[in-house]
Order: structure tokens, then sequence, then C-alpha cells
């Protein structure tokens, strides 16, 4: 990015993609407003939240979208793709059908974004780990295979939730 784009008013978009359930709403609501829905609905269209965050002691904006993981509820995907400069692509550590769909995630995130796009694999509801179908090892190694950035994280106690959308702004900016 150049230095116009550096500048402190420039917003970065940020995507949030995944199955329907896996908690991208809880995770964005987490981390904008330290909030958690324990009975929270399918988001229907999109939603955003603008977030002022620290990085290295300088101020950046991220704009975080947000939207259904059910191609029913989804918004138009070219729009909600474009101009993406991170994504974070979410699946839940204890359903393994989750995990199976983020190959398709990435594929349509590649065919409607730009190449250079940041993206980090998260692996959601690390809490509940004695329902968990996919390991921490396999995790990182499909993160490693496809060149992604690799965290679990758990909107419900809080861990690694900053930290994953910081890994994706830090990266980009
Ligand atoms: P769509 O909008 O349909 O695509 O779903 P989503 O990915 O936004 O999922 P949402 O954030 O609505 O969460 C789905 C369910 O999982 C809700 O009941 C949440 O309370 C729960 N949930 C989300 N994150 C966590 C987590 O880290 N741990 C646990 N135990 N439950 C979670
Ligand atoms: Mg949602």
């Amino acid at each position: 990015y150049n230095e116009e784009e550096k500048s402190d008013d420039y917003l970065f978009k940020i995507v949030l993609i995944g199955d329907s359930a896996v908690g991208k709403s809880n995770l964005l609501a987490r981390y904008a407003r330290d909030e958690f829905y324990p009975n929270s609905k399918s988001t229907i269209g999109v939603e955003f939240q603008s977030q002022k965050m620290d990085i290295d002691g300088k101020e950046v904006k991220a704009q975080i979208w947000d939207t259904a993981g059910q191609e029913r509820f989804r918004a138009v995907t070219s729009a909600y793709y474009r101009g993406a400069v991170g994504a974070l692509l979410v699946y839940d550590i204890s359903r393994r059908q989750t995990f199976d769909s983020i190959h398709r995630w990435l594929n349509e995130l590649h065919t409607h974004s730009d190449m250079n796009v940041v993206i980090i694999l998260v692996g959601n509801k690390s809490d509940l780990k004695d329902v968990r179908e996919v390991s921490i090892a396999e995790g990182k190694a499909l993160a490693e295979e496809e060149g992604l950035f690799f965290m679990e994280t758990s909107a419900l106690d809080s861990s690694n939730v900053t930290a994953a959308f910081q890994t994706v702004v830090k990266e980009i900016y």
C-alpha cells in the first residue's frame, strides 16, 4: 500500500466469511463492543462495524463487514468482497463440516477479491474443548498449505478475538 493509503483516515475493509453459526457475528460483537449473544439469530443481509485500532501506536480504522453464512440470507457477493483488503475465514472447531467448507469459501474469496487480500483462518469456539471435531494441528496444516495466518478463538470467553483482528490489520498496514 502506498503512503496515501496509509493516511490516518484510511479505512481498511475487512470481511468475515464462513458457514452459518460458526460465530462470525459474535466475533465482531466481542471485538467491537465486548458483547456476546448466547442465542443470536442468523445475520440477514450485511452489517458493518467501524472500529478504531491501535497498530504500533498509530490509530487506524477498520470497517468490518459481516454477512450470513447461508446462501439465501446473503448479500450480493461481488459487492460484499469489493475493496476488501483483509478477511477472517471462520469455522467452528466443534463442527467438522464447517472446516470442510473452508476450501469453498477460499475459492469464493479469491474469485471476488484482490490477490493480495490478507487472510486469517479462524477456528472459533475454542471453549468447546469437550466436543472438538477439528484439531489445532489440522487447522494449522490447512493454513500453512494455503498460506494463511491461523488462530483459534472464542467469542464466548474472548480468547484471541482481538489478536485475530489485529493480526490481519497489522499485516495490511
Ligand atoms: P450466520 O449469521 O448465520 O452466518 O452465523 P454466524 O457465523 O454469525 O454465527 P453467530 O455469531 O450468530 O453464532 C452462532 C451461535 O454460536 C450463537 O448461538 C452463538 O452464541 C454461538 N457462538 C458464537 N461464538 C461462540 C464461541 O466462541 N463459543 C461458543 N460456545 N459459542 C459461540
Ligand atoms: Mg451472523
